[in-house]
């Protein structure tokens, strides 16, 4: 049977889910949006691409929760995006709200769906997401740390002139100002970047700054954009966990999952790499950390801890 993903925001990183998730025929797709005529229209004009493109998946907007019924996968991106000037955390009285809503309309009608959020501030969100639902903590999942590796690879790969395909990565802890880019975890043509350091290849200071880039990626974009912000990376980013969900590949992934102990951290979500597959988040993976990156994590955890501070005093129904 097709499988059903509907994506909660039919807004910059909704649509461009859809187009993504119709284009590789993962599912069929209902595009949800308070403004249905967004969601309508963008749904139309997908499915409008279908004989163009070859691929055969139905695609619907409304602004009906009936119409998500039985989802296999909820992504979530309803919410405001960043003003230029404007951090994440900016962002957590408004789309806290929104979330609380869209939390109520899923629990009903797709209670064993995998959910994954988008919306920002992305720790803090998701977290309220699944106080907010109950839905199992396995099955609700946050993306960031997919985007925020792919673009500090990308960035090395430019500077390096290697191929983003020969160097691996990850970036972790919370996806604001204090992620962390793993670069004992970081490797180019099989070589631990800090080895390239040693070589000559690459100077510590540049090294340096791109990994200021990478924590800054987004409001790069915002900046360039003036109105709204990125969305063609973080629906690709959405798309791969969807993808490894729904078929079962049991992929390595960076993502925003509940710790219960697992890098010391008990009862908060944050980056780290998950195994996702039929079960959802099936596994966290527990790297072994240098000294100066479990400094690093450690300090970014506290970070999202007190943004979720924030966020109970916003809505004491979280504490
Ligand atoms: N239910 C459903 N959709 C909603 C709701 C709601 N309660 N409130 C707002 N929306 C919709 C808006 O109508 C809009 O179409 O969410 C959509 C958001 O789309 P954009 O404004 O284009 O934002 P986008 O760039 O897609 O980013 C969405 O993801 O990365 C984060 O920071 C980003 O929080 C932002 C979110």
């Amino acid at each position: 049977m097709k499988k059903k993903i509907t994506l909660i925001g039919a807004g910059q990183i909704g649509g461009t889910l859809a187009h993504l998730i119709a284009l590789k025929e993962l599912a069929d797709v209902v595009l949800f949006d308070v403004a249905a005529g967004i969601a309508k229209g963008k749904a139309l004009d997908i499915a409008q691409s279908s004989p163009v493109n070859g691929f055969n998946v139905n695609l619907i907007g409304t602004d009906n929760y009936e119409d998500t019924k039985n989802s296999d996968v909820v992504i979530i991106t309803a919410g405001v995006p960043r003003k230029p000037g404007m951090t994440r955390d900016d962002l957590l009285g408004i789309n806290l709200k929104i979330i609380k809503q869209v939390a109520e309309g899923i629990k009903k009608t797709s209670p064993n769906a995998f959910v994954i959020c988008i919306t920002n501030p992305l720790d803090v969100i998701v977290m309220a997401l699944q106080k907010y639902s109950g839905l199992p903590k396995n099955k609700v999942v946050g993306m960031a740390g997919i985007l925020d590796s792919s673009r500090f690879i990308y960035f090395l790969s430019e500077e390096l002139k290697v191929p983003v395909q020969k160097i691996k990565s990850l970036v972790l802890g919370g996806h604001g100002d204090s992620m962390v880019a793993m670069l004992e975890f970081t490797e180019v043509l099989g070589k631990k970047i800090k080895d390239l350091v040693k070589e000559g290849k690459i100077t510590s200071e540049r090294l340096s700054q791109i990994v200021e880039r990478t924590k800054k990626g987004g409001a790069e974009i915002v900046k360039y954009l003036e109105k709204g912000s990125a969305y063609y990376a973080p629906a690709a980013s959405g798309v791969e966990m969807a993808e490894s969900y729904l078929k079962n590949l049991k992929k390595q992934l960076p993502c925003a999952a509940y710790l219960d102990g697992e890098y010391g951290i008990k009862g908060i979500y944050a980056g780290v790499p998950v195994i996702i597959g039929s079960e959802g988040v099936e596994k966290v993976v527990e790297l072994d950390l240098s000294n100066d990156e479990k400094s690093q994590f450690e300090n970014s955890i506290n970070a999202v801890k007190d943004l979720f501070d924030a966020a109970k005093k916003i809505d004491s129904s979280l504490s």
